[in-house]
């Protein structure tokens, strides 16, 4: 239930916004003044304030500066005067959600208080849904409906193809979609398609009798017949050649395998998550994946979007780690200065969540501080990624680690690939047009010219 706490020193006031509000299904506590206000407040969870701005002793926008810091994410609503238009403005520069002034009629009151209280339902929602999922950490909107999407499919037999760049948590989800299931209690049997040499794969996936070729000493289970009835993990699926494509997809139409060598077939039934982190679609435009075989796979895809796009997770994440490895390294540090937390939002993570891990883990490990500084992250060099259209900004620290580093390598050398970079990047953007490339860096077409003669550059 959702619960307003409404201050105004007009008891008739408070009277009538009461009565309204709790026939709307609201929970609704009063205060006659700022300071019983903020007794109340420290005393029970509000979702929402509704608050007058003139009143006696506290006025409603001392109110609003209290609670702003005492508890920043509590919405306000302010009630002004019609008459005095420059304390609405006041209040909302000072971090009041909106206002209403009066005399107000019901509807408006209403659709504020919606819009105010909807903003904190679904942070609540998100994170009791993300309390769901302990070992994938994020509470983003990208995340939400990742796990939604989870626990939606988990419990049918759908295959599911997920996909999404590397190091974004493939096998996380995968896993979570194994516990979630009706099959859960059984072992969820993986392959990485990749790691398999041809010549073994058919095997692997549907056993051998024994004598069926060099080796084949005997009877052996293929990852079909162990996870029959359960849940087989096909990482890497992009990787499957054309023949074991072939294959895999009769198998998948006609339920039943048949050993390498054997003349029996068996009857399975597998549910089969897949993971890639290739576009399967350029993969069957370019001849490479049978399109049959995708549709079998991908009955639901899934696709896991890389942590440039949810970069409001990155704090998390850091957390998460910075926990994870003080614990195993036996530190103390359970921070990161703002400045490094600024170089990590800015930075955009070619190897997604795999890269920020291995950050913090040598992060914690190289740090002797107590808390991790700016000189201790390791960012690979500065990249364009393909994806992001805005040239990114530059970071020193993205193209030296540190401080030390840079007096290693000294002034020339890292204005030098700084300029490297952006030449470079410049070309990228413009299909390399060294005219628009030079204009987009705002140099001459000459010394342009020259620069990337000295650089090597084409
Ligand atoms: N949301 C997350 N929360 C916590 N850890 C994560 C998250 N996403 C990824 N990781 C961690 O990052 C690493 C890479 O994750 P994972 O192996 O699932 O990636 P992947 O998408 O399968 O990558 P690849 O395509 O390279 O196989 C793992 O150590 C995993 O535990
Ligand atoms: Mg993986």
């Amino acid at each position: 239930m959702i619960s307003l706490l409404v201050v105004d020193d007009e008891r008739s006031m408070r009277d009538f916004l009461k009565i309204l509000l709790v026939k709307e299904g609201y929970e609704v506590e009063t205060a006659p003044d700022g300071k019983q206000a903020l007794a109340l407040l420290d005393k029970q969870a509000f979702d929402l304030v509704i608050t007058d701005i003139k009143m006696d002793g506290m006025s409603g926008l001392d109110l609003l500066n209290s609670i702003k810091e005492q508890f920043p994410a509590l919405p306000v609503v302010m009630i002004t005067a019609f008459a005095s238009p420059d304390d609405a403005v006041f209040a909302m520069k000072n971090g009041a959600f909106d206002y209403i002034s009066k005399p107000f009629n019901v509807d408006e009151i209403k659709t504020v208080i919606i819009a105010a209280t909807s903003k904190t339902s679904a942070l609540a929602e998100a994170k009791s849904i993300s309390a769901q999922f302990p070992e994938i950490i994020g509470e983003s909107r990208e995340m939400i409906k990742i796990f939604e999407m989870i626990q939606r499919i988990a419990p049918t037999p759908a295959n599911v193809l997920i996909y999404g760049e590397s190091g974004t948590g493939k096998e996380l989800v995968a896993q979570a979609i194994h516990r979630l299931s009706q099959v859960a209690e059984q072992e969820c049997v993986p392959i990485t398609c990749s790691a398999i040499p041809e010549e073994l794969m058919e095997s692997e996936l549907f056993g051998h009798v024994k004598g069926s070729f060099t080796g084949a000493i005997s009877d052996k289970q293929g990852l079909f017949q162990l996870a029959d009835k359960g849940t087989a993990f096909l990482d890497e699926i992009g990787e499957l050649t054309p023949i074991i494509q072939t294959k895999l997809l009769r198998v998948l139409q006609e339920r039943e395998v048949k050993p390498v060598g054997g003349t029996k077939v068996q009857a399975v039934s597998v549910r089969i998550i897949a993971a890639t982190n290739k576009i399967l679609e350029d993969e069957i435009m370019a001849g490479r994946f049978r399109e049959d075989l995708y549709y079998r796979l991908a009955v639901v895809p899934l696709r896991v979007p890389p942590l440039r796009e949810r970069k409001g997770d990155v704090p998390l994440l850091v957390d998460f780690f910075l926990k994870k490895y003080s614990k195993a390294f036996g530190k103390e540090i359970q921070e990161i200065s703002s400045y490094a937390m600024e170089v990590l939002m800015k930075y955009d993570f070619p190897g997604n969540v795999r890269e920020l891990e291995n950050i913090i883990e040598r992060g914690v490990a190289l740090e002797t501080s107590n808390i991790i500084l700016p000189e201790s992250l390791t960012l690979s060099s500065f990249r364009t990624s393909k994806t992001n259209p805005s040239i990114p900004e530059l970071s020193p620290f993205q193209i030296v680690a540190s401080e030390d580093e840079l007096f290693e390598r000294g002034l020339e050398e890292v204005m030098a690939e700084t300029e490297k970079l952006f030449l470079n990047t410049a070309l990228e953007k413009t299909g390399n047009s060294k005219m628009q490339a030079a204009e987009l860096l705002r140099i001459s077409f000459r010394s342009f010219r020259y620069k990337i003669k000295k650089y090597e550059l084409g």
